[in-house]
């Protein structure tokens, strides 16, 4: 508890300085820095290698700082109500006198919101002059990190500080949901789309897979472990990994679990450490058994396609 209160003091001092730094959060590893300051936000788009036109989410402590930046409306109401602190980001339009750098939101009118539930990066957000832009917490277009050895895998001694926060109870990144038109859900995440389709009781547009970029990271080829990888397979090929969704008695050493009994919320979160240790152990391609594409299985699936885009 007292050294968490340091780190959290130690994290706030490099974030004051507009550096920017790795914070954990329910669903993955984040790569923070001061919203409000372009030269933080360059950082971070430096660091993280990644194309400028591909937007950040912000992560707010509570409404009281988001409202000053952005617009809310009915729909947000309900949700925030239901699902905040939690694994959902809203797409919100920017208030005229809004103080989020425009490298954050790459000059649109429109920004991603969030309020994660991690409690440390909550006490953190909490004594923060100023919101978190933060990208998951990985080179672009590479696995995201759940744990802070993945974050040292990905930035080495490139990245200042590392707050760290354990193992992400979720693992897979944060369900996005658009209101600044019609409802639409822009990337599968840790919120199940079925739980918003209760709140919201109007047709919602998955629009994860149209050609319209309005969510640039839903390009292909992302969240790679950086060697070819097959879905739904049965089979696998001679010199693959081969990942299957429970524990079996027959297996060889290039079997993999994602979970010891079925169970989707297990697998999400072991996805992409599993991914990670395969890559690390020398194996030159992986292929996955069928998953069920029910519950977080979306969102899983979602992933493994991207991924087998390499
Ligand atoms: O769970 C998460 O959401 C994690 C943690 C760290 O909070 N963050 C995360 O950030 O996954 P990132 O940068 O890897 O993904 C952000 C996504 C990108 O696909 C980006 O295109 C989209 O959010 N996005 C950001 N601003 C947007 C906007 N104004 N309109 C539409 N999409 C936006
Ligand atoms: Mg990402």
């Amino acid at each position: 508890m007292k050294s968490n209160q340091s780190n959290i003091k130690k994290a706030k001092r490099y974030l004051d300085r507009n550096e920017c730094i790795a914070v954990p959060t329910e669903t993955v590893y984040g790569l923070a820095g001061n919203a409000y300051s372009d030269s933080s936000v360059k950082k971070i788009f430096k660091l993280k290698k990644r194309p400028t036109n591909n937007p950040l989410i912000v992560h707010y402590h509570n409404l009281k700082g988001l409202k000053e930046d952005c617009i809310i409306n009915e729909d947000f109401k309900k949700l925030y109500n239901k699902f905040s602190p939690g694994p959902i980001t809203y797409v919100l339009k920017l208030t005229k006198n809004s103080k989020i750098s425009k490298f954050v939101t790459n000059n649109k009118n429109t920004v991603a919101v969030r309020f994660p539930k991690h409690p440390l990066l909550r006490r953190l957000l909490k004594i923060l002059n100023y919101p978190l832009a933060a990208p998951s917490a990985n080179i672009f277009s590479k696995l995201s990190s759940v744990q802070p050895s993945d974050v040292k895998e990905e930035f080495g001694n490139k990245l200042k500080y590392i707050l760290k926060g354990g193992r992400c109870s979720i693992g897979v990144e944060s369900t996005i949901v658009n209101l600044t038109n019609n409802i639409s859900i822009l990337r599968l995440g840790g919120l199940n789309i079925s739980k918003i389709k209760k709140i919201i009781k109007k047709k919602i547009l998955i629009k994860n897979k149209t050609k319209n970029k309005i969510s640039p990271g839903l390009f292909s080829i992302h969240y790679s472990p950086g060697i070819p990888l097959r879905m739904n397979v049965k089979k696998p090929k001679k010199g693959e990994a081969f990942v299957l969704i429970k524990k079996r008695k027959i297996s060889s050493k290039n079997y993999f679990f994602l979970s010891k009994n079925n169970n989707l919320i297990k697998a999400a979160k072991n996805l992409y450490p599993l991914m990670r240790k395969i890559k690390n152990k020398g194996y030159k391609k992986i292929a996955f058994e069928k998953i069920p594409n029910i519950g977080i299985g979306l969102t899983i699936n979602d992933r493994l396609e991207r991924a087998s885009k390499y």
